[in-house]
């Protein structure tokens, strides 16, 4: 019967590989999801059964109770709380990817009678129960790893929730001191993997770790925390791979490399989607800059419309795209703005979604958002596809869309912003802004979108705007 939980381990190990498969496709996601969750579950499993302590009716209440919390966190969380609870997710990875190292070191420590504190009478016998030099590198970097994946992501958490400044946080001689603590954690390791029986060095380094997961995250502002998100969602991942070769577990190793690999192909998807470099989003404070929220330094005046008018002009189009962004989340609208096209598809015109990589606050946001809405997959067109056929759209329904429409990527050259690739609406023969205010969007820059010739604003919350509209149409076919 041993051979049941490794055989169980390539299944699930299978299984994770076909489920990522699915998930890079909307169409497949649901599948890939659920593919993934029966891999986790053998995984479970098979690790239970592999320990030999755990009996079957602890594995049932492990399975309900994990399923219960699974199930209610899906309900309650709310749309737009699903990046902070992303972010969390990160966080309490790394978390247990430290405790791991901690416990596996702290049992060794017990076995050959080294209190908190002593050393061991023996340190090269220390070391051997320990299993080595491989095993004290790889308590040491599943601790270190996941003790910045754990601050660093409370940090992002704290930026995406509001909790604290999104702003970059910036001190004189920030790149000196993260340098030092760079240092100290690298001679840190050397030292615990010749020998780990310095309780104190590992101490040190989880303290040096907590701090550097903060150092890492709170010079990074604005729109560069999708990249942060996915960067330490690939860390949580090398984190469980550390702590996978801690307790020689074979699925453990290989999970946690899907998961570092596959956030580090998303953090670089992220990175083109911003036209900026990994090094550059880390170091370079984007979002530190003086731009108001009030469009205060832009020339010109913004116009704005009533959505009885605005119905006149989306009556006449017979080319519509909409480009959805947190504000949709924030007001709720997809569903609205499903019945909106429909009303717009039934008068004759062409409706598709424009959708970008950065749009929202976690990737995929707004295909998460238009699905739950049945919005059909076909609609949605990538910013790559839509962007050289705007200027024949009749128009662009920008809803709740700020930075991922600002031109400024395009004109000004002084925008922390210049050069990230945007949804050219300002090309569109008509351009709506729906949105709450003149306010600046995530990364709290102004918008010279809302100045331009052929924009109109329609203020007000987007679902509020958007079912108006949908009751002119209704209105005129009565
Ligand atoms: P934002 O630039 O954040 O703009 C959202 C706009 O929605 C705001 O300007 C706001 O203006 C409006 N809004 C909010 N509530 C509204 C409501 N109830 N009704 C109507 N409008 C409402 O959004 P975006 O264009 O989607 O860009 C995303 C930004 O977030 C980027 O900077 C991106 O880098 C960043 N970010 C993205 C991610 C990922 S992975 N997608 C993660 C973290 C951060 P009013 O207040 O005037 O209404």
């Amino acid at each position: 019967m041993t051979f049941i939980p490794p055989l169980l381990y390539i299944i699930s190990a299978i299984l994770f590989i076909l489920g990522i498969k699915g998930l890079s496709k909307a169409t497949t996601a649901r599948r890939g999801n659920a593919t993934s969750s029966v891999g986790m579950l053998l995984a479970v499993v098979a690790t239970l059964i592999s320990t030999g302590v755990v009996e079957v009716q602890w594995i049932i209440v492990g399975a309900a109770a994990g399923a219960l919390i699974g199930f209610l966190a899906a309900r309650l969380v709310q749309m737009t709380g699903m990046p902070e609870m992303v972010a969390l997710f990160n966080g309490f990875g790394g978390l247990a990817s430290l405790l791991v190292g901690w416990g596996t070191y702290q049992g060794a420590a017990d076995n050959a009678l080294v209190g908190l504190g002593n050393f061991a009478a023996n340190p090269s016998e220390f070391l051997a129960s320990l299993g080595g030099s491989f095993s004290s590198a790889t308590i040491f970097a599943a601790i270190l790893i996941g003790g910045v994946t754990f601050t660093g992501s409370l940090i992002a958490w704290g930026k995406l929730s509001g909790t604290i400044t999104q702003k970059p946080v910036l001190f004189f001689g920030q790149n000196v001191v993260n340098s030092l603590i760079v240092l100290a954690i690298l001679a840190g390791g050397v030292w615990f993997t010749i020998n780990p029986d310095y309780y104190w060095v590992a101490i040190a380094a989880t303290g040096a770790a907590l701090i550097m997961g903060i150092m890492v995250v709170i010079p990074i502002g604005g729109g560069d925390m999708p990249v942060v998100i996915s960067l330490l969602n690939s860390y949580s991942g090398l984190a469980a791979c550390a702590a996978g070769f801690v307790i020689r577990n074979n699925l453990l190793i290989i999970t946690g490399a899907l998961v570092g690999a596959s956030g580090i192909i998303l953090t670089n998807i992220m990175c083109k989607a911003m036209n900026r470099s990994l090094i550059n989003v880390l170091f370079s404070g984007f979002g530190s800059g003086t731009g108001g929220g009030g469009g205060a330094g832009i020339q010109g005046e913004a116009k704005s419309m009533q959505p009885s008018d605005a119905y006149y002009i989306l009556e006449a189009a017979s080319s519509v795209v909409v480009i959805p962004g947190y504000g949709m989340a924030v007001a709720q609208a997809q569903h609205a703005v499903r019945e909106l096209a429909e009303a717009l598809e039934a008068n004759g015109a062409e409706v598709k979604y424009a959708i970008h990589p950065v749009a929202g606050r976690m990737p995929g946001h707004m295909n998460v958002l238009l699905a739950e809405a049945n919005v059909s997959y076909d609609q949605l067109v990538e910013m790559d596809s839509i962007n050289p056929s705007m200027d024949t759209q009749d128009v662009a329904i920008v809803i709740g869309a700020n930075d991922v429409v600002n031109p400024a990527a395009h004109e000004d050259e002084g925008s922390p912003i210049y050069g990230m690739p945007i949804i050219d609406a300002e090309k569109a023969r008509t351009c709506f802004i729906l949105k709450r205010s003149m306010a600046s969007g995530f990364a709290g820059i102004d918008n010279p979108l809302f100045f331009k010739e052929k924009s109109y604003m329609i203020f007000g919350d987007a679902k509020a705007t958007v079912e108006s509209l949908v009751g002119e149409f209704k209105e005129s076919a009565a």
